[in-house]
């Protein structure tokens, strides 16, 4: 079973794995309201309680999707906790007043996003509103506004942002009359700049636990060469810890960083959650985790 971790002090306990949806609308196994509630129980028999959602996923369907699930089944709603997003705002047919893909992070766009996200969810509340991109137009006190706002109406339990630097963290942050409780980013042995950029050690030194997209590179780990050092040192590591291929091998890898991030997982095949979660009982050896960075990256550490 997935444990369950917090991701601030002052913030909300999720899985230690999250399911994202963002692919919900692409495939056969999630498309539909039946097929996405089989996801959903999966998850949770796993421990996985937490959703990863954002205003746009699926041309800005997928909320309604994950909605009609939970209609299936009302009961689950207890049980898990709904992360989403806002601030993009894309040119989409959904969306006719959009003439060119933006951002918006007015206080008008965010409150208009949040209503419309609980509404097609059918929740009361969302446990974590995460800004979905930054927005160099953000006017931070503007935002900050509308973030305190929102938690004292009890539309939303917390705010984080998600794809922002240290400073610009540090700029919301510096407004906001609450933590931000999580930086959602881009991290996984395909893409390991966070690693450098200074922000995996400032939100260590907040204690703000990072969520993690793509921690799978968005599929492409699977099409590592079996006989390239990558294929060849993944397949040596999940003979030694006893998992399944790369998928639970690479999450195991990114859960053993000290900022304690939450990797979002965006399998679409229920068949598959097992073996991931079977990645949080791994606490992966220093010098395995080493060997894993010196094949993805092709080099040994300086
Ligand atoms: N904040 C942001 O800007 C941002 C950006 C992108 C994504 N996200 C979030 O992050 C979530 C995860 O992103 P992601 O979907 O790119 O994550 P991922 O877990 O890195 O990649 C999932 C992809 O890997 C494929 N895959 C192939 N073989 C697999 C195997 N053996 N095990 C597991 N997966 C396998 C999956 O295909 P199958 O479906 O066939 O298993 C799926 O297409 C999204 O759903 C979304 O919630 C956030």
């Amino acid at each position: 079973m997935v444990q369950r971790q917090r991701l601030h002090p002052g913030g909300p306990t999720l899985s230690r794995l999250v399911w994202g949806a963002w692919r919900a609308r692409d495939a056969e196994a999630t498309r539909t309201p039946q097929g996405l509630l089989r996801m959903i129980e999966t998850c949770l028999d796993h421990g996985i309680t937490t959703f990863d959602h954002a205003d746009i996923y699926g041309q800005y369907g997928v909320e309604v999707l994950f909605g009609e699930a939970l209609r299936l089944a009302p009961a689950l709603r207890a049980r898990i906790e709904v992360v989403t997003k806002c601030g993009i705002a894309l040119a989409s047919p959904a969306r006719p007043a959009h003439r060119v893909k933006h951002y918006d992070t007015s206080a008008a766009h965010v409150r208009a996003s949040v209503e419309r996200s609980l509404a097609d969810l059918g929740v009361e509340r969302i446990d974590v509103l995460l800004l979905h991109r930054p927005d160099p137009l953000m006017d931070a006190d503007e935002v900050a506004g509308v973030l305190a706002g929102l938690v004292a109406e009890g539309k939303i339990a917390h705010a984080g942002v998600s794809n922002h630097t240290v400073e610009q963290m540090r700029l919301l942050a510096a407004r906001l009359p609450f933590p931000l409780v999580t930086n959602q980013i881009e991290l996984s042995l395909l893409h390991t700049d966070p690693l450098e950029s200074g922000l995996l050690d400032h939100l260590q030194a907040e204690r703000i636990a990072p969520m993690i997209w793509s921690p799978l590179g968005g599929g492409r780990l699977f099409a590592s060469p079996p006989e390239g050092p990558l294929g060849r040192t993944m397949a040596e590591l999940c003979a030694t810890y006893a998992l399944s291929g790369p998928g639970p091998l690479a999450l195991a890898w990114l859960m053993r960083l000290p900022s304690r991030p939450v990797p979002v997982i965006g399998t679409t095949s229920p068949a598959r959650i097992a073996d991931l979660a079977a990645a949080a009982a791994v606490v992966m050896e220093r010098q395995d985790w080493f060997a894993l960075l010196e094949a993805a990256r092709g080099r040994a550490v300086a």
